[in-house]
């Protein structure tokens, strides 16, 4: 039996959020910001906090520096039921997100800091060991681990793991990532639509299930918003799955996270990926429901009554 059911190996941030700004920022002068909030960021967080409330048993791997923020960043996993004893303490200071908020606008400015840094020497090899699935996310946010991610894949591999990624979009828009080599390692891909048609350079989501179905090591799960998902199974079969439409959205931060966790926590209780597909497709969902990535996965049993009583489908977990 081991510790953990999954590992979620990712990047790790504070989100500085400014709202009420008086006007855009100018070189050479000072503005105020009537509200701010200092909150754990990083969506591969938000995925191991949900995961977590879903009944998951998570620890994060991630790096960040010795101080403050790396101090919030673990006392805020920590306060969402994920274990971080598997995290990293660097020289380079935790990374941060400032978030300038305009109305329905917003502008960010990344400093990446220590999960820029983290590569495969970093990782303690317990982990390993200690979980029985890794969930990779963000690479193209962490170089080190991006450089690193084939030694990441072999290592699963030779403890029997099962592995998920979603590589999120990548801002430089290199797309530096051989799909044909990482994909055969991994058990379940899990990309939006835009980043997958990004990835293989296609201009359309049929063009690019195409390119990548070949290399398939498990099955692939195309996220494709207000549309729901989309399954690909190694054997070429598909099932294309509506979402449980929320007319009412309150912000889709963070719903593909939110839909990996319910679809990994499906996934690692053992259910038909069919199944996965309908949790992932109603923790995506629920996720609209509330502000923020992690606003309406207070516990089980509310995510439970939600899905039942707005959705109409009993979630499987
Ligand atoms: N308006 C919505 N109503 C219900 N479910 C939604 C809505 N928007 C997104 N979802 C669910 O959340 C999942 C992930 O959202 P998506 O925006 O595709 O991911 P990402 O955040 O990675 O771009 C979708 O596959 C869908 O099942
Ligand atoms: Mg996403």
């Amino acid at each position: 039996m081991k510790r953990f059911d999954i590992a979620a190996i990712g990047e790790l941030n504070v989100d500085v959020i400014l709202n009420g700004i008086e006007s855009e920022p100018e070189i050479g002068k000072e503005k105020f910001a009537r509200e701010m909030t200092v909150t754990l960021g990083s969506s591969t967080a938000i995925f191991a906090a949900n995961a977590s409330a879903l009944g998951s048993r998570v620890c994060f791997v991630g790096m960040v520096g010795r101080d403050s923020f790396g101090d919030l960043v673990r006392a805020s996993l920590a306060a969402r039921g994920v274990d971080t004893g598997f995290l990293i303490e660097g020289d380079t200071p935790t990374g941060a997100t400032i978030c300038m908020n305009y109305g329905e606008d917003r502008a960010n400015l990344t400093y990446q800091g220590a999960m820029d840094v983290m590569g495969f020497d970093d990782i303690d090899p317990g982990v390993f060991d200690a979980a029985r699935h890794i969930h990779l996310s963000s690479l193209f946010m962490q170089s080190g681990l991006l450089r690193d991610i084939g030694k990441v894949l072999d290592m699963a591999a030779g403890k029997g793991m099962t592995v998920s990624l979603d590589t999120q979009w990548d801002p430089l828009e290199t797309w530096r990532l051989d799909y044909r080599e990482v994909l055969p390692k991994v058990t379940v891909f899990l990309p939006n639509e835009k980043e997958l048609q990004a990835l293989t350079g296609t201009r359309d989501l049929e063009s690019a299930v195409a390119a990548v179905a070949p290399w398939l090591g498990g099955a692939m799960v195309v996220k494709c918003g207000s549309r729901g998902s989309l399954l690909v199974k190694k054997d070429g079969s598909r099932v294309h799955l509506p979402a449980f439409l929320n007319r009412s959205v309150v912000d889709a931060i963070g719903a593909g996270d939110s839909f990996n966790a319910g679809f990994i926590s499906a996934f690692v209780k053992g259910y038909s990926l069919e199944d996965c597909q309908v949790t992932g497709n109603l923790t995506g969902a629920v996720n609209t429901t509330a502000a923020g990535g992690t606003g309406a996965f207070t516990s089980l049993e509310a995510v439970r009554a939600l899905c039942r009583e707005r959705f109409g489908c009993p979630i499987k977990l």
